[in-house]
C-alpha cells in the first residue's frame, strides 16, 4: 500500500510517499481502507518530535481517517462489521489502510460523507468536550474561541451557539473573520491587528468572558486570563503559537478564575461521556446546526504540501488527504 513516512524529524520536506505492507489486523482492532484522512495541527508537531507522543522512526503521521472496515480482529464486538462505513482515531493514518482499536471506531450515519467523517473524530469531539465536559456551557455565557476559522474553531463556534452562548471569535485575517461570522460567531476580533483582551472587555461591558478556549498558547494565554469574567474559566488545549509562560496560580485569586487543560482521550472522558459527545455532535449535524467545512483536499502523496499550508496559517476548516 501507499503511505507517507518520515525517517527523520524536521520540516514538511521529511514527509515522503513510500510503498509499504498493509498492517496485520490484531486482536481488538479493525483494519480500515481509508477513503479520507484528517490532517490535524498535531500532525505537524508529531513530525517535528514536539507532540505528546514521540514518533518511532521511520514513522507515519496521522491520527484519524474515515473509510470502510476491511478486516475485523479477534475479540471485536458484533457492532463493527466488514464493509461498514466508519471514522476512527488511530495512528499511522496517512496511508491507504490503517488500524484502529475497536473502542475508537465510530460508525458513520448515512448523512455523513467520508470527508466529513475524517473531519469528525478529533476536531469536532475536541470542540464538544471543551464546551460540555471541561466546561458546562450554559445559555447566555460568553465564550471566546481563538483561531476560530480553523478546524476545532469553526466546530466550537457552532457547538457553543447551539448551547445558547454568545461567541467571540479571534482570527488572524479579515477573510477568516468573515468565515467565522458565517459559521455563527457573534463578534470576531482580528488578534493580529488589535488587542483581543481589551476588545473582549469592551464587548462584554467590562465584565469579561465566562470561557476562553485557547490552543494558541504563548501569545494569547496571559491576555486570555486578563479578559476572564469573575469565576471565568480558561481551557488550554494546544500551543500553536508556542507554550505559554508558567502560571503563577495566585493570579487566579484576582477574579476567582480557573485554568484547566484538555487532551482528547476516551480514557479521560470515560466511555459514556465519549458516546454522548459523538451522539450529540451527529445530532447537531443532522439538524443543520453543525456544518463541517472541508477547507482543502490534497492527494495523499501531497501530505507535505498540506502540512506547509496548515503551518502557514492560511488554512481554514478541515484539511483532508485522499488516498
Ligand atoms: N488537546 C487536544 O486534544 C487537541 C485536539 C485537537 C486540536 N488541538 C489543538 O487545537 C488547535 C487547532 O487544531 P486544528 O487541527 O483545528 O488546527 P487549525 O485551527 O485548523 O489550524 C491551526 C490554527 O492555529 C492558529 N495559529 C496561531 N498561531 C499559530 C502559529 N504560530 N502557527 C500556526 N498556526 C497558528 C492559526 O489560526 P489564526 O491564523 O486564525 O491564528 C491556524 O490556522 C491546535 O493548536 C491543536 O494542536 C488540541
Amino acid at each position: 500500500m501507499k503511505a507517507i513516512q518520515f525517517d527523520r524529524l524536521g520540516g514538511a520536506e521529511v514527509l515522503k510517499l513510500v510503498e509499504t505492507a498493509i498492517p496485520e489486523v490484531r486482536p481488538g482492532t479493525v483494519l480500515v481502507k481509508n477513503h479520507a484522512i484528517g490532517v490535524n495541527f498535531a500532525d505537524t508537531l508529531f513530525r517535528q518530535g514536539q507532540y505528546a507522543m514521540a514518533p518511532k522512526l521511520p514513522d507515519t503521521p496521522g491520527f484519524e481517517s474515515a473509510g470502510v472496515i476491511e478486516k475485523v480482529g479477534d475479540g471485536v464486538g458484533a457492532e463493527l462489521r466488514l464493509g461498514m462505513r466508519v471514522a476512527a482515531i488511530g495512528v499511522q493514518a496517512y496511508a491507504e489502510y490503517s488500524l484502529a482499536r475497536a473502542s475508537t471506531v465510530i460508525p458513520l450515519p448515512d448523512f455523513v460523507s467520508f470527508e466529513e467523517g475524517a473531519a469528525f473524530p478529533i476536531q469536532v469531539l475536541t470542540a464538544w468536550h471543551l464546551l460540555h465536559s471541561c466546561h458546562q456551557t450554559r445559555a447566555g455565557e460568553t465564550v471566546v474561541v481563538h483561531s476560530a476559522a480553523g478546524g476545532v474553531g469553526l466546530s466550537a463556534i457552532q457547538i457553543a451557539k447551539a448551547a445558547g452562548a454568545r461567541v467571540i471569535g479571534t482570527v488572524s485575517s479579515e477573510s477568516k473573520a468573515s468565515l467565522a461570522r458565517e459559521y455563527g460567531a457573534d463578534e470576531v476580533i482580528n488578534y493580529a491587528t488589535s488587542d483581543f483582551s481589551a476588545e473582549v472587555m469592551k464587548l462584554t461591558g467590562r465584565r469579561g468572558a465566562d470561557l476562553v478556549l485557547d490552543a494558541v498558547g504563548k501569545p494569547t494565554f496571559e491576555k486570555g486570563l486578563a479578559c476572564l469574567a469573575p469565576m471565568g474559566h480558561l481551557v488550554l488545549y494546544g500551543r500553536a503559537g508556542g507554550p505559554p509562560e508558567p502560571l503563577n496560580v495566585f493570579r487566579l485569586f484576582e477574579k476567582s478564575t480557573k485554568v484547566s487543560g484538555f487532551m482528547l482521550n476516551q480514557a479521560h472522558t470515560g466511555a459514556e461521556r465519549w458516546r454522548r459527545g459523538i451522539d450529540d455532535s451527529f445530532r447537531l449535524m443532522k439538524e443543520g446546526k453543525l456544518r463541517l467545512l472541508i477547507g482543502k483536499t490534497f492527494p495523499l502523496a501531497n501530505a507535505a504540501e498540506a502540512h506547509r499550508f496548515m503551518e502557514s496559517r492560511a488554512s481554514v476548516g478541515k484539511l483532508i488527504l485522499k488516498p
